[in-house]
């Protein structure tokens, strides 16, 4: 018997074997053991005209699509469309079934799967995972979001966030993962691994410099090169070092007087030759205004149309056709870009293993986001250690914010679903970039469930007086504050409506008063000075509520760092206005970044400004002692190495920061650069040593004549802490000149 069913077993491998050898001489593209170039290149080479548009061309809503005129996409691709494209999902992008090309199915976004009507997890926002400073925490969320898109019927994750936190008014601050190069390059860098990893196309967005979103598809983001080569495109580069996404998104601004999706600059010059980018750029939705002048300079899928009420005849494979015709495009490029859309197809692993519609475990799912949120969320302050909540809090007043029913969720194309529905609907704005979101995942009823014998009791904050009446009775209170950030919307600093003022009249009322403030962002809080505990959450997920009783309660001791700076005030910020700011959209401005590469704590070491957060910061239960920090030259790389010892009673964790600094200043944007980071968990009295390598990217400025980074000679100072504003321990290190390409040996 057992006999039989091995002969079985394994005559059906020799046949799978041999189908697969035989289809492997068919078609060469499907032979594995080929390279991905190799098999993309076969491919194309088999491929007429309109199958290689087919590639090019991505389509979104099959509803609006027909409404198009038939010459700029005909009956027949409104049909496939139509039967193909995942309803209510981002986009689809045709198969090629004579060659055994599966079609590309596109899924929003960095937190989890966005489609209109099917309900799934929700990672903290990218922004909160930054946080946690530990590249792992994306690598699973990624991991996690993945399965779920695949399970879903998805190949392709429009996920990957990498713009900076330039503008902190910024309304996708949320989606992106900070202010800082390195931290961007590390965090995003982990999700997209995460993703790709299950054999998904994954694609950092948006390229470049999409730095507010007030006007974002007419602002001109002006920087000089070297200044961007140092900052968003820095972050690029390392996330792109870091994980090779097999797509980038092209942005819908301006840079320097082009549009992102037609750059020669950003897409030819800086990705495809400098880095030696084999993937392909995609638009972002609408994002075109050309067709011979966005393919000649780079863009190679005209993804997502119709949408947005942009430039239709641009999306036209018949008006890429009369470019070929009239010599404006040649055929090399459109085989380019052809190859480039099936590199990563085949790199990635979307051919060979195609994704499967099929049951989520969604339990699974929630035990990553949980742990996300709580490796995540930042303990601010914490005066006379009045968290965790101790024993004899009997009497607990939560006030505001929905606490009872959930936590809050960003806005646009990145807003999932959740389980269980909205918690909170009905609130404004209800259409895009709404609805406002919020995720069933009550902070009050986790805190119920982890301190069984208190009295909690929840009053929406909406009375201030009768809020602060509450607080005044009970032993401790805790105040919920949030801020709804949405997709092409910027913020104000301050927080909306009363809250302020509730906060205010609580804390007067009852001075254990904790704040926990659920925000897209940096906000600003002139009540800081009198509460003494404030945790910072962020958009927490889908198990937001749970994760924040257990940081409260103690069940979890805090370790999230802040991945952004937060002002003390609007006069501490690189601009005074947002060019367009809250007017209605397709105003055409400009905003010229004289900051330069100075983003964030850049910006505050230059100026001398006090923030109110330093980026970096963040508290913990327990203490540590970071010492010993030696410096040595290991080829082109800085190593550094130290020790860090849990001082304190309680396990726990911290990240620890070493920056650079240069002498004489060297031309740097800032007196310190992020050099790099390790997140380090200890039990209480361990110790452990610890090595950081500094990329030789982050001690040199990029030299634009000769396209090189360069390293002056001098002594540089590195200073190690768990803030960008507390370092305790430094040294010196001397470096020779150094010089070398700013073109990638791939
Ligand atoms: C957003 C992208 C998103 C795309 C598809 C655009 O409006 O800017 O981030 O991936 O829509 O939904």
């Amino acid at each position: 018997m057992r006999h039989s069913i091995r002969s079985g077993l394994l005559a059906t491998a020799l046949l799978a074997f041999a189908s697969s050898a035989a289809l492997a001489q068919v078609q060469p593209w499907m032979d594995t053991s080929k390279s991905p170039e190799v098999r993309a290149a076969a491919a194309v080479s088999a491929m007429t005209l309109d199958e290689k548009l087919g590639l090019v061309m991505g389509y979104t809503d099959p509803d609006q699509l027909v409404k198009e005129p038939d010459e700029i996409v005909s009956t027949q691709i409104k049909a496939d469309v139509a039967a193909h494209h995942i309803k209510g999902s981002a986009g689809y992008i045709a198969d090629v079934p004579r060659l055994g090309i599966p079609a590309q199915w596109q899924t929003d976004a960095s937190i989890g799967v966005r489609v209109a009507g099917m309900e799934r997890t929700a990672l903290p926002s990218s922004l909160a995972t930054a946080a946690s400073f530990d590249p792992k925490v994306t690598e699973m969320g990624g991991i996690m979001i993945a399965n779920e898109a695949r399970a879903s019927g998805f190949n392709v994750f429009l996920a990957g966030g990498g713009n900076l936190a330039r503008e902190p008014r910024n309304g996708r601050n949320f989606e992106y993962t900070g202010e800082d190069p390195v931290l961007t390059g590390e965090m995003t860098g982990g999700l997209i691994r995460g993703i790709q990893s299950r054999h998904m196309v994954s694609t950092m967005k948006h390229w470049a410099v999409n730095d507010q979103e007030s006007q974002r598809t007419t602002v001109d983001a002006r920087i000089s090169k070297p200044a961007m080569r140092q900052s968003d495109l820095l972050a690029f580069e390392l996330i792109y070092d870091l994980s090779s996404p097999g797509s980038a998104m092209c942005a819908y601004n301006l840079v320097n007087g082009d549009w992102a999706c037609e750059n020669d600059y950003l897409n030819n010059q800086v990705l495809k030759q400098d880095w030696g980018f084999k993937g392909y750029v995609m638009s972002d939705w609408g994002a075109v205004h050309s067709s011979a002048k966005a393919a000649n300079n780079g863009l190679d899928q005209f993804t997502g149309y119709p949408c947005c009420g942009h430039h239709g005849a641009f999306f036209s494979a018949k008006t890429l056709k009369a470019d070929i015709a009239s010599g404006a495009i040649a055929m090399s490029r459109i085989d380019d870009m052809a190859q480039r859309i099936l590199w990563p197809l085949f790199a990635k692993g979307v051919v060979d293993d195609p994704a499967k519609v099929g049951p989520i475990d969604f339990n699974a799912s929630a035990a990553v986001a949980q742990t996300a949120a709580e490796q995540s969320l930042v303990l601010l302050k914490n005066e006379n250690d009045l968290l965790p909540l101790a024993a004899s809090a009997k009497t607990i007043a939560m006030i505001g914010g929905n606490a009872d029913k959930g936590v809050i969720q960003g806005g646009g194309s990145s807003g999932v679903t959740p389980i269980g529905g909205n918690a909170v609907a009905g609130l404004e704005p209800k259409t895009w970039p709404g609805p406002v979101v919020y995720i069933p995942s009550s902070p009050v009823a986790a805190m119920k469930a982890v301190k069984p014998d208190a009295t909690v009791t929840y009053i929406s904050g909406d009375n201030i007086k009768q809020a602060a009446a509450l607080a005044k009775k009970s032993d401790v209170a805790i105040v919920f504050v949030t801020q709804w950030m949405g997709e092409g919307i910027d913020n104000p600093l301050e927080l909306p409506g009363n809250q302020d003022a509730l906060v205010a009249a609580v804390v007067k009322a009852n001075p254990k008063t904790i704040v926990v403030v659920e925000s897209g962002g940096a906000v600003l809080m002139p009540w800081a000075n009198q509460v003494p505990a404030i945790l910072e959450a962020f958009y927490p997920g889908s198990r937001g509520g749970v994760a924040i009783a257990n940081i409260l309660t103690g069940k979890v001791n805090p370790s999230g760092h802040l991945p952004i700076s937060f002002p003390a005030s609007n006069a501490q910020l690189a601009h005074d206005e947002i060019p367009g700011f809250h007017k209605p959209d397709g105003i055409k401005v400009s905003i010229t970044y004289d900051e330069g590469a100075a983003i964030g704590y850049k910006w505050y070491d230059i100026k001398g400004f006090k923030p109110l957060f330093a980026f970096g910061h963040g508290l913990s239960y327990t203490q540590f002692n970071l010492t010993n920090l030696k410096a040595e030259l290991a080829g082109s790389d800085v190593k550094v190495h130290f020790s860090v010892k849990n001082t304190g009673k309680v396990s726990g964790a911290t990240a620890a920061q070493v920056y650079v600094s240069a002498e004489p200043a060297a031309g740097w944007e800032a007196p310190k650069r992020l050099g790099g980071f390790a997140k380090v968990k200890l039990e209480p009295g361990a110790s452990q040593t610890v090595e950081v390598k500094i990329d030789p990217r982050l001690l040199a400025t990029y030299d634009e004549a000769t396209n090189s980074w360069v390293i002056k000679a001098g002594t540089y100072h590195l200073s190690l802490g768990e803030a960008s504003d507390h370092l305790s321990t430094a040294t010196d290190i001397q470096l020779p000149e150094t010089r070398f390409s700013a073109v990638h040996a791939r």
